[in-house]
């Protein structure tokens, strides 16, 4: 089989984006699957075969290597933000019909978009914190904020990951700095109540029919919260299987399956809780292309659960293709 494994991407995850492909090449059964890298840029897409330069062609999604040309049987997607995690990179393999390794571009859409994921998520029973949107820079009434949220609080950029832009608020002077921040790294800023607790993190995906929700990974981060220097500079703790109870263990299981469900995920995705002292878990957010970098938690988890990388890789593979 021809897997289109696409990675790069347009924001500063794109580091962490070649650190996945990596990885899922290092582990894609090479008797069952021929890689193909497709490598995208602002400035284009770039193609690769067996590490070689070669021509793609990207109206018909084919790739040329001298006299070969090569289609795509499956899409394997390592690319983290824009356009791979928010429905962009899905839309073009939906209308090529190209079966792929995550969920629908509407799927993708609405889960990068924070404020909107914690509010379906809630609608359906799960609990997160309370929140508003903001969506232009010179609208921001500092006021209402100011009145309505306690501090510490959150502010993050609606749509990136990898926690770029965020800043944990400690006093109002600080304010306006970090919204300002926010929006130079997304279009629309969120505002979060500080939630407290143990921070876990648990991924899950489809072997089969059946969800499979790994072992819970605690954070401790070093900085004031699990920031990117604390994700990929080693500079926090991360514990698996998570310290908190069998029943809090199962709560966030539960609730991560239950939100894979309620956005139709596909592929492997890992959901971001705080849990409270009474073992609720309350939604931080959901990241349907989860990292896969020698210091990303996926792998530690399927470590951890005894899972071979390669066959949770033909899991979701199947499960493209099915
Ligand atoms: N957004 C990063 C890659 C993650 O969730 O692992
Ligand atoms: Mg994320």
């Amino acid at each position: 089989l021809n897997v289109f494994l696409f990675t790069g991407g347009y924001t500063g995850e794109s580091v962490i984006s070649y650190r996945t492909a990596e990885t899922f090449k290092k582990h894609l059964d090479k008797g069952k699957y021929r890689v193909i890298t497709i490598d995208i840029k602002r400035d284009g897409w770039n193609a690769f075969v067996a590490e070689k330069p070669a021509e793609f062609n990207h109206e018909i999604c084919q790739v040329r290597s001298g006299d070969t040309t090569y289609t795509a049987d499956v899409a394997l997607i390592a690319l983290h933000g824009p356009p791979g995690e928010n429905g962009w990179l899905q839309g073009y393999l939906e209308m090529r019909s190209i079966p792929f390794t995550t969920g629908s571009t509407l799927c993708m859409s609405l889960s990068f978009n924070k404020k909107f994921s914690i509010d379906i998520a809630s609608k359906n029973g799960i609990k997160t914190a309370d929140s508003v949107l903001l969506t232009h820079p010179k609208k921001v009434d500092y006021t209402r904020l100011q009145s309505r949220f306690a501090y510490p609080l959150f502010v993050k950029p609606n749509d990136s990951g990898s926690s770029l832009g965020i800043s944990k608020v400690k006093k109002p002077e600080d304010l306006q700095k970090a919204v300002e921040l926010a929006f130079s790294e997304g279009k629309e800023v969120m505002v979060e109540e500080l939630l407290t607790g143990t921070e876990v993190t648990c991924g899950v995906y489809r072997s089969l029919d059946k969800l499979i929700a790994l072992p819970p990974t605690e954070i401790r981060s070093h900085n004031e919260f699990f920031d990117f220097n604390a994700k990929y500079n080693h500079a926090s703790d991360e514990i698996t299987p998570a310290e908190i109870s069998d029943e809090a263990t199962t709560n966030v299981q539960e609730a991560a399956k239950k939100i894979y469900n309620i956005f139709n995920c596909k592929g492997v995705i890992r959901v971001d809780f705080m849990v409270s002292e009474e073992g609720t878990p309350y939604l931080i957010e959901l990241n349907t292309v989860p990292g896969m970098s020698g210091e990303s938690i996926v792998p530690q988890q399927l470590n951890t659960a005894g899972i071979p990388f390669t066959e949770m890789l033909d899991d979701i593979i199947d499960e493209a293709l099915a």
